[in-house]
């Protein structure tokens, strides 16, 4: 075994140097945009005539990256080539599996910043941002690795005086990756890594706004030495070649991270039979949030400020786990509105490239849509306090908006929007705060900033998310820490990042022996 798990460091950008040497990969990478991507299917690089611009969002005449189409056709042949790697993939010694993620680990921390460059230049993230991605694919590895490991070693039974008893983990087959833009390389490189460390073989089929840095992270685990047809990239339409993934009857199982309309797609279609199915497939789902900050009479209200102004924010609030409503008790509702008020104010909205940007753009045009849209509705359903307005038109900039005095039943209370857009509640007590909160469909995180104790434990209780954190804000789980997922529409509580996570990649299989 390996030493115990530690999650990666963050970077210092307030320091002169770090920021030097981000400058520096973003150099690098400025001059690596432009290239194609072709899909890999069994190790081979195959071109497509049908080809996808990817562009910084930034800077939306900016190209990233070409980027070839998979259809039906080589949809089947990926999953082709995953069940044919999977036969021998699947007898490699788990030990052995989890080396080629400590490598692929050791090699992603030695060029970190590149990295986070890419997601700074295709995501839109800020260093700040982008490098805590690129610490969370660090951590995925790691944790990963180990925990495979770890269930591999002989596991507790009953032990019997007649006969030998061992269980073993056994991976289920070929499973179809599909994770969401948001965590362009965390995500990709958490869902993929658990499928494979476990013994199973995959289709990765990337977010269409974000998939060059997924064939930068295909292309680590080439380099890491990972056999060809273990990880297949299959970049696409979502709705053509992730449908001809999930129905196809070689699939034994989908690991999804995103929105809930997909996410119930997929639940709907992987749970019919198709004709040489001989399986049950197996579906993990982790989807989208409608998360609250509820703020307590006796709160800090400095500390609560800078709790929602962060997780509201932070990546232009295109978080699963955003705050996006603050439940404030009605004794301290206008104090912690203005000093919210008075934090965005100073948020400098810009180019992520730039040092100083606190909040870059919305990925792509629909998302930008889509926001001004909700920023239209919530001048409707509240009081626009501040913000709402768009920036530079060279990019997608959505400056914060902060709505105040909304119903909690309102479109901007219930629906996740997946911007910056944040919306304030009164209640009128610690109680109604917690009601105000749980009355959605979705139950993924939650904060409570509270100095009073009974109420602290009446939130454990009854706050109901996968991811409660108390006096502190609602984002930035870390791996092996928080392990990760939601109750509801959020999802099937996967946990990510968690000790109970590999477990959704196997099968458990007991053999007893008499002599
Ligand atoms: P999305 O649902 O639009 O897309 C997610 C993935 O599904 C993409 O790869 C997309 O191409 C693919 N897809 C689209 N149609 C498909 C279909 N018919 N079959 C199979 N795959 C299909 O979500 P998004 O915009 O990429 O990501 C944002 C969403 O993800 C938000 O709702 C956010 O809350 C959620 N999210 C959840 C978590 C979590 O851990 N719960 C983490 C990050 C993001
Ligand atoms: N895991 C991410 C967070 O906690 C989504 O913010």
């Amino acid at each position: 075994m390996r030493t115990e798990f530690k999650n990666e460091a963050f970077t210092n950008f307030k320091a002169e140097p770090a920021n030097l040497a981000y400058d520096a990969a973003l150099r690098q990478v400025e001059a690596e945009l432009g290239r194609s991507y072709p899909l890999v299917i069994g190790g081979a690089r195959i071109d497509t005539e049908r080809r996808a611009t990817s562009v910084n969002p930034a800077k939306r005449a900016r190209i990233v990256g070409i980027v070839a189409q998979a259809d039906r056709a080589s949809a089947e042949r990926a999953l082709a080539a995953a069940a044919a790697a999977f036969e021998t993939w699947k007898r490699v010694d788990p030990q052995e599996r989890a080396r080629y993620l400590y490598r692929a680990a050791a090699m992603l921390r030695r060029r970190k910043h590149e990295f986070s460059a890419w997601m700074t230049l295709e995501a839109g993230k800020t260093r700040a941002e982008a490098d805590a991605d690129t610490a969370e694919a660090i951590d995925f590895m790691e944790f990963y690795a180990r925990e495979m490991q770890r269930l591999a070693l002989p596991q507790p039974l009953t032990p019997s005086a007649e006969e030998e008893n061992q269980l073993y983990y056994a991976p289920l087959g070929v499973g179809v990756v599909i994770p969401p833009w948001n965590f362009p390389l965390a995500i990709v490189a958490g869902m993929t890594c658990a499928a494979i460390v476990s013994g199973n073989t995959v289709v990765l089929k990337p977010a269409s706004p974000t998939p060059v840095i997924a064939a930068k992270f295909v292309e680590l685990l080439e380099q890491a030495g990972l056999p060809p047809g273990v990880v297949n990239f299959l970049p696409g339409p979502g709705g053509e070649v992730g449908d001809a993934l999930v129905d196809h009857p070689l699939t034994r199982f989908v690991s999804f991270t995103g929105s809930r309309d997909v996410g119930l797609r997929i639940n709907e279609r992987a749970a019919k039979t198709q004709p040489g199915q001989r399986w049950i497939k197996r579906v993990v789902l982790e989807m989208g949030g409608k998360d609250a900050i509820v703020v307590d009479a006796d709160a800090d209200a400095d500390l609560a400020a800078d709790a929602i102004v962060a997780a509201a924010f932070g990546f232009s609030g295109q978080k699963c786990s955003a705050c996006s409503r603050a439940i404030v008790h009605q004794d301290i509702y206008e104090a912690v509105l203005n000093k919210v008020a008075e934090r965005t104010r100073k948020l400098v909205v810009g180019d992520p490239a730039d040092r100083a940007t606190d909040v870059g753009p919305v990925i792509d045009d629909k998302a930008y849509r889509k926001i001004l849209d909700y920023i239209a509705i919530g001048k409707q359903e509240g009081r626009l306090v501040l913000g709402g307005g768009t920036g530079d038109p060279g990019g997608w900039f959505v400056e914060p908006a902060i709505f105040a005095d909304v119903d909690p039943k309102a479109r901007i209370s219930q629906e996740e929007i997946f911007g910056p857009v944040l919306a304030f509640t009164s209640a009128d007590s610690f109680e109604d705060a917690i009601r105000i909160a749980n009355d959605t469909d979705y139950g993924l995180t939650g904060a409570v900033i509270s100095n009073d104790r009974a109420h602290l434990e009446l939130a454990r209780r009854e706050f109901f998310a996968g991811n409660l954190y108390l006096n502190r804000k609602c984002t930035g789980a870390l791996v092996g820490t928080h392990p990760f997922g939601g109750f509801n529409m959020s999802g099937t509580d996967s946990k990510a990042g968690g000790r109970d996570y590999l477990l959704l990649f196997t099968q458990a299989k007991v053999v007893s022996e008499r002599f």
